[in-house]
């Protein structure tokens, strides 16, 4: 296909939603405009490199038309938006718009110079009733303009695999011909999508989030109580996983579930729920055991040694492997209770670590080899490279549940 005729779309914010989002259509042939307010992320795309550290990005940013800017002006060579902007949550957990409405009044000022359509598609997460209530006023006057929600469900590290082969598409529509546009845009992807109205393509994303951090608080649950018993939780996991009702994933027990979605869309459902009159009951728990998994680990470390003035390795700081966002991690908790007692942290994490010390900047990073020479070994990523470490004659509490670590002298697993 000759570049000229490509179709371009554009989108505004390029964080790992917006890059996915703009890679993925670019390897779906499209042209891309990416805008943003950061330079240097947009100076990193334009030489070609990915801003963040995610699987095949930098590889496939080669292999598209993708052009970042700092320009809205350059919107106006396309006909749709995807927002893909940052929703932050404010101190009651409630989700903060102001970048999100600031990118859309961006968006209706520029397009004063258009006359014909332009579809914006709200990619950010926000609360069900958000597109209809506060973004839709603002381009009510404006008949050219249309608005569709399209909630993306990318896992971090996994994002461009999880955009080119999604379970499922999501249209929030308020009118079936802006509705039909984005269909057509999706029509090669192969699954199903499904055409809501706006709310309740809202309402898609946050149970998903919710169910899949209820399941993880489930099974620590579970895990927490077989612990007790001399049960194996991953056993148990394994046996009811082979129940099709139930399914496999989301059921490894461990010391619970971080990064930047699952706790930020808990919190911000209960706000509104609550902000509704009513006080929800199963979500407010799902957080609650999710906010105690690392003080049950420190309980456990302490059983074996007394933290003040020990060396306590910490082994694994990105909230999941395979990223090296820090987010909501499970170590910023476990960190800040070592602070707490007294123990001399030294840290290692394959990719973490920049992010953590702007977090962090006082305790000590080191290598693999120099961690491990702790008097004992937290383990809170699941990082291959820890499966390869020798653990013998080591003190070692495991927050994920690695198969090396059992053949530690002392080995304490948080739910096994
Ligand atoms: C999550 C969802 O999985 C995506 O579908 C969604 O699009 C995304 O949030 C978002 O809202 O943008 P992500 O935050 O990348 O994706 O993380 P997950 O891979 O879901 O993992 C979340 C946390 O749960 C990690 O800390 C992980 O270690 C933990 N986890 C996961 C467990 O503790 N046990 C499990 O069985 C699975």
């Amino acid at each position: 296909m000759g570049v000229s005729s490509k179709k371009t779309i554009s989108v505004i914010g390029l964080g790992y939603v917006g890059l996915t989002t703009a890679v993925g259509f670019g390897l779906k042939g499209y042209k891309i405009i990416g805008v943003d307010l950061d330079k240097e992320v947009i100076a990193k795309i334009n030489r070609g490199l990915s801003p963040i550290y995610e699987e095949g990005m930098e590889e496939a940013l080669q292999d598209v038309e993708v052009t970042a800017t700092l320009d809205y002006g350059e919107v106006l060579g396309s006909d749709i938006s995807f927002l893909c902007v940052h929703t932050p949550a404010n101190s009651d957990g409630s989700v903060n718009l102001d970048y999100l409405r600031g990118a859309v009044l961006q968006l209706v000022d520029t397009l004063q110079a258009k006359e014909g359509p332009h579809l914006m598609v709200i990619r950010s997460t926000v609360v069900p009733g958000t597109t209809e209530g506060v973004l839709l006023p603002l381009i009510k006057d404006r008949p050219n303009l249309q608005i569709c929600v399209n909630p993306e469900f990318l896992r971090e590290g996994k994002a461009l695999n999880d955009f080119m082969n999604p379970s499922r598409i999501i249209i929030g529509e308020n009118n079936a011909q802006a509705g039909d546009w984005l269909y057509e845009m999706y029509q090669s992807f192969n699954c199903p999508i499904l055409r809501t109205d706006l709310k309740t393509a809202e309402m898609i994303k946050y149970a998903s989030n919710a169910f899949l951090a209820t399941r993880i608080s489930f099974i620590n649950e579970l895990g927490n109580i077989c612990k007790k018993l001399g049960i194996d939780i991953y056993r148990v996991a394994e046996g009811m996983g082979h129940d099709e009702r139930i399914g496999k994933s989301y059921l490894a027990a461990g010391i619970g579930f971080g990064g930047s979605c699952l706790s930020k869309d808990l919190e911000a459902l209960m706000a509104q729920s609550r902000s509704l009159g009513y006080e929800p009951g199963i979500l407010r728990e799902v957080h609650r055991l999710n906010q105690e998994q690392p003080r049950r680990l420190i309980e456990l470390l302490k059983k074996h040694l007394s933290p003040k003035g020990k060396t306590v390795g910490i082994l694994g700081l990105a909230f999941k492997p395979g990223t090296d966002d820090v987010r909501e991690s499970r170590a910023i908790p476990v960190v800040e209770a070592l602070l707490q007692e007294e123990a001399r942290i030294k840290a290692y994490d394959p990719k973490a670590i920049p992010h953590f010390k702007r977090l962090f900047p006082r305790i000590e990073y080191a290598t693999l080899e120099e961690v491990l020479k702790s008097d004992a070994i937290i383990i809170l990523t699941e990082w291959p490279e820890f499966e390869r470490v020798d653990y013998k004659g080591k003190v070692v509490i495991d927050g994920r549940r690695l198969s090396k670590a059992k053949e530690a002298s002392v080995y304490e697993g948080i739910c096994w």
